[in-house]
Order: structure tokens, then sequence, then C-alpha cells
């Protein structure tokens, strides 16, 4: 903030009072592209090559072997460790590697599209299920005490969320043709989900952005920029695209695979904003693109922040969250996720939820968790049922909400858990008690934090541009007013040598 001069009544003083606005561009506010550097896009996308790298399961071989002999090719097989090999498939094969994989394989031979050779070689180290911690950050234990003591906040927020605007999310979602990631439909999904997060918030810390990554959908990401810990990311995320046979043409209405997940995840984000919620770490919401066609779209996320060095502390994947198959309510998956964070979430489901649970496995890398898992970032994915009881009808056009009971009753458990995992990882200060002498002195720490406070608007810790090469908004801050405080002090000198010389 520019300091207040007092009454200009001598000479020297109106001579400091011109040079400050000189002074003052040293504390203006950045541009909007300074404030929010393109993290979440992705750097202008190449030119698509014409060959993709794909980790895939090795049982899964013939299938692939398969696809490619259908225009006589042979497969390239490039390594292979284990149950997993890599191998290399031409882009315009991809659709059909995925169909295939999705028709023969029915759950048991996962697969990766990667952007690197060198990413695709990485899949080749151990990932095993259920409790090998594959992930560097699980090796030395976890980063996050996991404890929960924000239960008033959590309690406050939670009556909020609201099961028919989650039906109503997934009828929206799944009334269209398709969310195929190639699709115009799939394109258009990403800008109306932009454009319903958008309405949620006039904010203008929070930002929605579209991540292109270079085919027709977009994966979309809400950010809540962390108040004291913004360098530290949680993420919440589902993935928008659907698929069923005939790709692009398909009707693929994905309500329960993964309509549930975006319209959970979206009533979150209603709420949060609702109670305009401001968390110490930054909370990003991420609908990811692609997820159906070898989780491609969180792949390259994942990749990107790597890249830049983005600290993400924990990953949440809501994928599958409206179809009660099974005894109980949410089932917590074992492989390619964290057992650490997974033990935070049955201590949120027995606190806040009202749930009951289980534990299961998926058996192969099922969904976008498993990207962030193998970046050693804690993940987690809680499901809807017990795998062996799941929903039969997903990737059918009968993946409709009327085949889901027609009504959001179990997503909204999801919703709870997920709004209570972003107050309790998030940290929002918590209200001062009634009556407390904090409480009387709120108004004005909370003028005088907005005063001196690190502010995120004004550079964004958690997207520093690479790792290392970081400054924080509070260094940013620092050297603005060590800079005015030397211009005014360059100024009061010049106002000094004016008025004695002017005497003599
Ligand atoms: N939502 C499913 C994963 C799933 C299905 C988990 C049933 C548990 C039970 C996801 O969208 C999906 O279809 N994943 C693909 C794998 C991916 C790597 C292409 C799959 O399961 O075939
Ligand atoms: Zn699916």
């Amino acid at each position: 903030m520019v300091p207040r001069a007092g009454p200009a009544t001598l000479s020297p003083m109106r001579a400091v009072l011109a040079l400050l606005p000189a002074a003052s561009f040293l504390l203006a506010a950045p541009s909007a592209e300074a404030r929010y550097p393109r993290v979440p896009g992705a750097p202008a996308p190449a030119p698509a090559p014409a060959q993709r790298y794909v980790s895939i399961g090795a049982d899964a071989l013939a299938t692939a072997r398969a696809v490619v002999a259908r225009h006589g090719a042979q497969l390239g097989v490039l390594a292979a460790a284990g149950d997993v090999a890599v191998i290399a498939v031409d882009d315009a094969d991809l659709s059909a590697l995925s169909e295939q994989m999705h028709a023969r394989h029915d759950r048991c031979g996962g697969f990766m599209v990667h952007d690197s050779l060198d990413d695709a070689m990485s899949a080749l180290s151990p990932t095993s299920p259920p409790a090998a911690p594959a992930a560097p950050a699980a090796k030395d234990g976890p980063r996050l005490d996991y404890k929960l003591d924000r239960a008033p906040l959590v309690q406050d927020l939670l009556p909020a969320l609201d099961a028919e605007r989650i039906r109503s999310t997934i009828a929206e979602l799944s009334a269209m043709q398709n969310r195929y990631y190639q699709s115009d439909s799939g394109a258009a999904a990403s800008l109306w989900l932009r454009d319903r997060w958008q309405s949620f918030t006039s904010r203008p810390d929070v930002t929605i952005e579209l991540f292109d990554h270079g085919y027709p959908q977009k994966s979309v990401i809400l950010t809540i920029p962390g108040t004291t810990r913004a360098s530290e990311v949680i993420v919440i995320g589902g993935h928008l695209d659907s698929i069923a046979l005939g790709g692009r043409a398909s009707t693929a209405p994905g309500a329960d695979d993964d309509a549930s997940g975006i319209a959970t995840l979206t009533e979150v984000a209603r709420v949060l904003l609702e109670r305009d919620v401001r968390p110490a770490r930054t909370l990003q919401l991420i609908a990811y693109a692609a997820e159906e066609v070898g989780l491609r779209g969180s792949l390259s996320i994942v990749r990107e922040y790597r890249r830049r060095g983005v600290d993400v502390v924990g990953a949440l994947q809501l994928d599958m969250t409206n179809y009660q198959g099974s005894d109980r309510d949410i089932w917590l998956i074992q492989d390619f996720t964290s057992a650490a964070q997974n033990e935070f979430l049955a201590r949120l489901i027995d606190s806040y939820v009202g749930a009951s649970y289980g534990y299961d496995v998926c058996g192969y890398a099922c969904s976008d968790h498993a990207s962030w898992h193998r970046a050693g970032i804690p993940a987690s994915m809680p499901f809807e049922s017990r795998s062996r009881d799941r929903n039969k009808l997903i990737h059918t056009a009968k993946d409709t909400l009327e085949t889901s009971g027609n009504n959001a009753a179990h997503a909204l458990k999801f919703a709870r858990l997920a709004a209570a995992y972003a107050i309790e990882l998030g940290k929002p200060p918590l209200p001062p008690a009634p009556g407390s002498a904090a409480d009387s002195a709120s108004s004005a720490s909370a003028a005088s934090a907005a005063a001196s406070s690190c502010s995120p608007i004004s550079a964004p810790a958690w997207a520093r541009p690479s790792p290392g090469a970081s400054a924080s908004s509070c260094d940013a801050s620092a050297r603005n007013l060590r800079a005015l405080l030397s211009a005014l002090g360059l100024a009061l000198a010049l106002a000094v040598y004016l008025t004695v010389s002017r005497r003599l």
C-alpha cells in the first residue's frame, strides 16, 4: 500500500510528493499475464508426432498386435519388464487400440499413452499393488501429518452440498452425444464446464482455465490460490471424457463414467466458492481430458507440473461415484494409491461423511490417480462399488442416469468426502470462537493481514516457473517495499539539498 503523506506545508515535502507517483509503479499490481503465468495451459502444442509411446500390460500385447496388423504393420515392442511392455503406436491407431482394449479386456489390461519415450520407459519400474510404495514420496513416508482439526468449518459447509444439483449436472453432461476427446461435443464439453465453474464466482484471485493438449478436448482447471502455503497444491479431479464403440460418432452418455465424478466435483466447487473458502494451500479442481484413451490428459498435466516444479502434495480422483453396487458405500482403491492418504480418507469418512467403507483394488492403472501416483504424489481413488460389483454398462450407450437410479444420493457421499478433504488438507483459518479476544480483534487483524500478507494474487507461488528458481510473493513484496523506501530516501535527500542550496 502507498503510505499517506501528511499536509504539504513545506516545499521539500512537495518535492517528495511529486516523486511518489513515479515511485508508486514499484508497488503497482502486476498485469494479469504476470499474475497468472500460463501454468495450467501447456506451452503452445507442438505439431503432433505420428508415433506415440504406450506402456501396456504384457497380457494385452496380442490385442495391440491385432490392431496394427489391420493395416499390415508389425508391432514395435521397445522394451518389456515384468508384466509391462512399451510399444510404439501410430497416432491413427490409438482409437482402435483403446476400443479393442475396452472390448477385449474388460478391465484387465490398462495402458498409458505417453508424450515421450523416456516417460513410457519409466512406466517399466514396478508400481505393483497393493501396498508396495513405488513412489519416491511414499518411500520417505508421508510429508503431511493428515491431522483433522477443521471440524467446525467442515461441518458448517457439508449441509450446503445438494444431491439434486449433482443429479442435474449429470443429466446435462450425459445429454451430450458423447464427450470423446476427439469429437466436437467432447470439445464443447470443456467450454461448457469452464463456463459453469466460472458462474460460481467473480473472485479475481480464482481462475478457471483450459489446458490445451493439442487435441479438441481441453482439460479444465479451477484454482483457488493458497493464502500462506500457496506453493503446496492439492488436486481434486475427475475425467471429463466418455467413450463407447464408435469413437467420435458414438452415443456415449457416460453418466456414471464419469459425469458422476465431474458433477460431484462441480458441486464441491460451487459450495467452496459460495462459502468464500480461502485455504492456506492452493486448491485445484481438475476435469481431465482424454482419460479413456490411456490417461492422456492427466499424464501430460503431471508432466507439465513436474517440468514447472509445481509441488502437488495430494491428489484425489473421483471416477464413478453414483452407482451403488455393493453393500458398503465407499471403496478405497489400494493399488496405485497412497496408503497414508487412504487412511486419512478413512478417518474423514468416519468423522464427517456418515457412510460405510471398505478396501479394494483395481488391478491396473485404471484412472487418473495412477498418473499422480507414478510421479510420487500421494493419490487416492474412493470408488462407488467393490470392483466385482462394478457398473457393467459403462462404455456403452446405456450408461445413463436412469441406470444409476435417476438420483445422486450415492454421489453426495463422495461430495462430502471431497469437501472434507479440501478443507482438512487445505487448512483455511478457523473462525474465532464467539466472544474470544481473537473475535473482537478479528476485523482489525484481517485488515492488517490484507495489507501485509504475501498475497497470492501478486505472484502465485504454486505457479513458479521452475524448481529452485522461485521467488515467492512474499519475496516480491519485500523487494517492492525496499525499492520504495530507497526511492523515498533519494527524494528526501534531493528535497533537503534543494532547500539548503536555496538558503545559501
Ligand atoms: N472409470 C474407469 C475405471 C474403472 C472401471 C474403475 C470400472 C473401476 C471399475 C475408467 O474410466 C476406465 O475406463 N479406465 C480404463 C483404463 C484406462 C487406462 C484407459 C479401463 O478400465 O479400461
Ligand atoms: Zn471409463
